[in-house]
C-alpha cells in the first residue's frame, strides 16, 4: 500500500492513467462521519465534509474531463427545464408535516434510501471489451477506468461497504433525525417493487452493437439522468428536513442530506466523462462489418431514457401520493380535505415537447 506521500506524489496533474486502487484512494481524514450512530463513509478534514474515495478519483475525472473539452467535444448533461419538480413539493410535504401526516413523506424518504442501496448493482453491469468494440484508442479515459475503479467506487458510495455505511444508511439517518425517529410503515419494499410498472429496458435501439454495449450505454445513461433528477430531492429535502418548523433537528437533517449530494458529485461527473468519450467515438458492431457514430448512438439512447423516466416517474408518484394520503388518516372528511388543500399546493409539470421535441442535451464547450 502506497503512502501518502507517495501517492501525492503519483497524481501527476495531467494523469490520465490509475489503478484500482488509486481510484479508490482515501483522502486523510482527521474524523470519520456518524450518522446516527452508524459509522458511514468519507469524513472531515480542516472541519469541513469530504466525500469518500476522492483522493484520486476526483482529480481523475476532472483530467478525463478536461481532454475532452481540449478536443472539442461537447459534454452530454440534462437542462434544467428537463428535470421533473419533486413531487410532493417542499410546499405539498410541509403541509402534511405540520397536519400530523408524517407516513407519505416518512415513506417517501424510506424509499430514496432503499433506491440507493439499489445503486450497488452498478458493480454488476457487464463491461464489454471496449477495445474491441470502439474503433478509436481509449486509453487514458473513463470508458477505460468503469471496471477499473469507477463502478466500484459508485456501488460502494451508495450502499456503503464493509463497516462503513453508504447513502442508504445516510437517507435513514437524515429521516430519522428531520422526522425523530418516525414509524417506518412495514410494506414499503412490497410497494416499490410493485408500483414501478413498465420499467423495463425497452427495445434495443441499435441491434447491430453487442448487447452489452447497447446495455452499458442505457444503463449510464438511465443512472446519470436519476442522478441528475435526484438534485431536486437533495434540494427539496434540505429545505424539508432542514425546516424547523417541521423538522425535530433541522441543522443535523439538513448537514447528511448535504453529504450525500456533495458524494454524487463525482456519479454525475464520470457518467458524462464516460458518456461524451463514447459520443466522440465510433463503436463498430458485433459483426466487426459496420461502424456506427458514437454521437448518434449515444443522443438516441439519452434522450429515450431522459423522456421515459421524466413523464413516468412524476405520474407514478402522484397516483401513489393520492392513496397513501387517504390511507393515512382514518376520518373520511379529513382525508379529504387535507386531500384537496394538498391538491391545491401542486406545482405541476409536464415535460417539455413541441419545438422541444429535439432534445437540446449537450453543453457546448467554449
Ligand atoms: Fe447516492
Ligand atoms: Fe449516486
Amino acid at each position: 500500500m502506497a503512502d501518502q506521500h507517495e501517492l501525492d506524489d503519483e497524481i501527476r496533474l495531467d494523469a490520465l492513467e490509475f489503478t484500482y486502487d488509486e481510484l479508490l484512494a482515501e483522502d486523510p481524514y482527521e474524523e470519520p462521519l456518524f450518522a446516527s450512530g452508524v459509522r458511514c463513509h468519507g469524513g472531515y478534514v480542516d472541519g469541513a465534509y469530504v466525500s469518500p474515495r476522492g483522493r484520486v478519483r476526483r482529480p481523475a475525472i476532472a483530467n478525463w474531463q478536461q481532454r475532452l473539452r481540449d478536443a472539442g467535444e461537447p459534454l452530454v448533461y440534462v437542462p434544467g427545464r428537463y428535470l421533473p419538480p419533486t413531487y410532493p413539493n417542499y410546499a405539498q410535504a410541509k403541509y402534511l408535516l405540520k397536519e400530523g401526516v408524517t407516513e407519505p413523506i416518512t415513506r417517501s424518504l424510506t424509499i430514496i434510501s432503499i433506491i440507493e442501496g439499489f445503486g450497488a448493482r452498478i458493480r454488476d453491469v457487464p463491461v464489454p471489451d471496449l477495445r474491441k468494440e470502439i474503433l478509436e484508442d481509449i486509453a487514458g479515459t473513463a470508458l477505460a477506468h468503469l471496471d477499473g475503479g469507477l463502478f466500484e467506487a459508485h456501488a460502494r458510495d451508495e450502499a456503503g461497504h464493509r463497516d462503513q455505511g453508504g447513502h442508504k444508511q445516510m437517507w435513514e439517518s437524515a429521516r430519522d433525525i428531520g422526522l425523530a425517529k418516525p414509524h417506518i410503515p412495514g410494506d414499503v419494499l412490497m410497494r416499490l417493487m410493485t408500483g414501478s410498472s413498465g420499467r423495463g429496458r425497452g427495445e434495443r435501439l441499435f441491434p447491430d452493437l453487442s448487447e452489452r454495449l447497447e446495455m452499458l450505454i442505457t444503463t449510464m445513461a438511465n443512472v446519470l439522468v436519476v442522478e441528475t433528477f435526484a438534485d431536486n430531492t437533495f434540494t427539496w429535502a434540505q429545505q424539508l428536513l432542514g425546516d424547523p418548523e417541521v423538522s425535530a433537528d433541522a441543522e443535523a437533517a439538513n448537514h447528511m442530506v448535504t453529504c450525500i449530494a456533495s458524494d454524487e458529485v463525482p456519479h454525475v461527473d464520470y457518467l458524462t466523462a464516460a458518456i461524451s468519450e463514447l459520443r466522440a467515438r465510433t463503436l463498430i458492431s458485433e459483426d466487426g462489418r459496420k461502424e456506427l457514430r458514437g454521437k448518434e448512438v449515444v443522443d438516441a439512447i439519452f434522450s429515450r431514457q431522459l423522456r421515459g423516466m421524466a413523464t413516468r416517474r412524476p405520474q407514478e408518484n402522484r397516483e401513489r401520493f393520492r392513496e397513501e394520503i387517504h390511507q393515512a388518516i382514518d376520518n373520511k372528511a379529513r382525508a379529504s380535505m387535507i386531500a384537496r388543500r394538498f391538491e391545491d399546493l401542486d406545482s405541476g409539470w409536464t415535460f417539455p415537447h413541441g419545438d422541444d421535441e429535439e432534445l437540446d442535451i449537450l453543453l457546448e464547450t467554449a
